[in-house]
């Protein structure tokens, strides 16, 4: 009899626990969302000033941005833990990992932008947002495309170096590990293929794809373009420093379908690139986006969307950091 109504009491006490977190779960990011309650109408447009006055400096931190995107919803979703600098109380975060340093870039640039948000409406906009503003801002300066992006995200506190090794993608991976990696997060082959994309902008230090140079030209990489990167890129072990080349030799700083050209030309840095190539339907998906006109744009916005919802926290998880998004 008493340990019924134990089990009822813990039926009941589990019901309403989970009756609370419902709506915790359905709560969903929305476009315009700043827009909403007065919160703060002119954040898209903050966000959107700061990234143009940088990128026309300097079009190679519209590339970090999106990348800096990528890499924050990959690892523990969008929340800005890819911003965090490390402290006495977290030494080693996100930012101190392989993937990221030293290559990752536009920090500054967030910083900005997080400053004249702080001045417009303080405590209001959060770093993850900022992200995903200031990526959807770069791919229309760098590439015409446009969409929009909900908002509404939160932040977290917790960035672990580790994970950020554990859930990007490097650069020597196969389709299959590729697949595996976008699949974890919610993400399937096509989103890959066509977020890919971003390899039509920006750099890459010679240490990412040196193994495919020396000792021998990886074959599938263009012999020509190999020792055109041997010039470049000297045997690591004689560098004294990692030299930066850009993606996209054409027109590096042109968010476009050029990227798909190069993949099938074998002109891509990485075996990854490559390794678009290597199934009959990612193959087919490289070759649609060469011939039909606007099909990689529609398809790359839609993948940022999806992308940006990864394991995102809502109100009334997270929080808003601040006066800076690195503590
Ligand atoms: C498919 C798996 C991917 C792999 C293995 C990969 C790997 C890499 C590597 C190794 C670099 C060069 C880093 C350096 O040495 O400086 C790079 C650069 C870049 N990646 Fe990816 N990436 C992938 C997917 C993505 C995605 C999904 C995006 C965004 C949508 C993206 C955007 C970029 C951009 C824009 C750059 C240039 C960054 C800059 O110039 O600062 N990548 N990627
Ligand atoms: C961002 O600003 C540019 C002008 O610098 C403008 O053309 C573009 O439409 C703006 N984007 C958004 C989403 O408001
Ligand atoms: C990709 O690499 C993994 C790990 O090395 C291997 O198990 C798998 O068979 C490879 N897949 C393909 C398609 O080559
Ligand atoms: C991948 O997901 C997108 C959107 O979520 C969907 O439109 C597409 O059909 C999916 N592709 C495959 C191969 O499942
Ligand atoms: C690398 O260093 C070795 C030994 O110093 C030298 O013989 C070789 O020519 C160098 N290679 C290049 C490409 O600079």
């Amino acid at each position: 009899m008493e340990s019924k109504i134990s089990i009822l009491i813990t039926c009941l006490i589990f019901a309403t626990a989970f009756q609370l977190l419902l709506p915790l779960s359905e709560a969903s990011l929305e476009v315009g969302y700043y827009n909403y309650k007065n919160r703060c109408p002119k954040a898209e447009s903050i966000v959107n000033y700061t990234v143009s006055s940088f990128v026309k400096k300097n079009s190679g931190l519209g590339a970090g941005l999106i990348r800096m995107f990528f890499h924050d919803c990959f690892v523990r979703g969008c929340d800005a833990s890819v911003l965090l600098d490390p402290s006495p109380a977290n030494p080693d975060p996100e930012k101190k990992s392989i993937p990221n340093n030293p290559s990752l870039r536009g920090f500054d640039v967030i910083d900005a932008a997080k400053a004249a948000l702080e001045k417009a409406c303080p405590g209001v906009v959060s770093c993850a947002d900022i992200i995903a503003l200031a990526a959807r801002d770069a791919a229309y300066l760098l590439g015409k495309i446009s969409y929009d992006i909900p908002t509404g995200r939160r932040d977290g506190k917790v960035s672990i170096n580790a994970e950020a090794l554990q859930f990007l993608p490097a650069p020597f991976f196969n389709l299959s590990q590729l697949e595996a990696s976008f699949a974890i997060k919610g993400l399937n082959t096509s989103d890959m293929v066509a977020l890919s994309g971003a390899h039509s902008i920006g750099r890459s230090h010679c240490s990412s794809f040196t193994s495919r140079l020396y000792p021998t030209t990886d074959p599938t990489m263009s012999a020509r373009f190999a020792n055109f990167l041997r010039i470049l890129c000297p045997p690591p072990q004689n560098a004294t420093i990692d030299g930066v080349v850009p993606q996209n030799f054409l027109k590096p700083n042109r968010l476009s379908k050029q990227y798909y050209f190069n993949v099938k030309a074998l002109l891509g840095l990485f075996f990854s690139d490559w390794s678009l190539l290597t199934s009959k339907e990612t193959r087919q998906q490289v070759t649609d986006y060469t011939t039909t006109p606007g099909l990689f744009e529609a398809d790359f916005a839609k993948a940022m969307v999806k992308m940006g919802s990864i394991e995102v926290l809502t109100f009334p998880q997270g929080e808003i950091r601040g006066p800076t998004c690195r503590l």
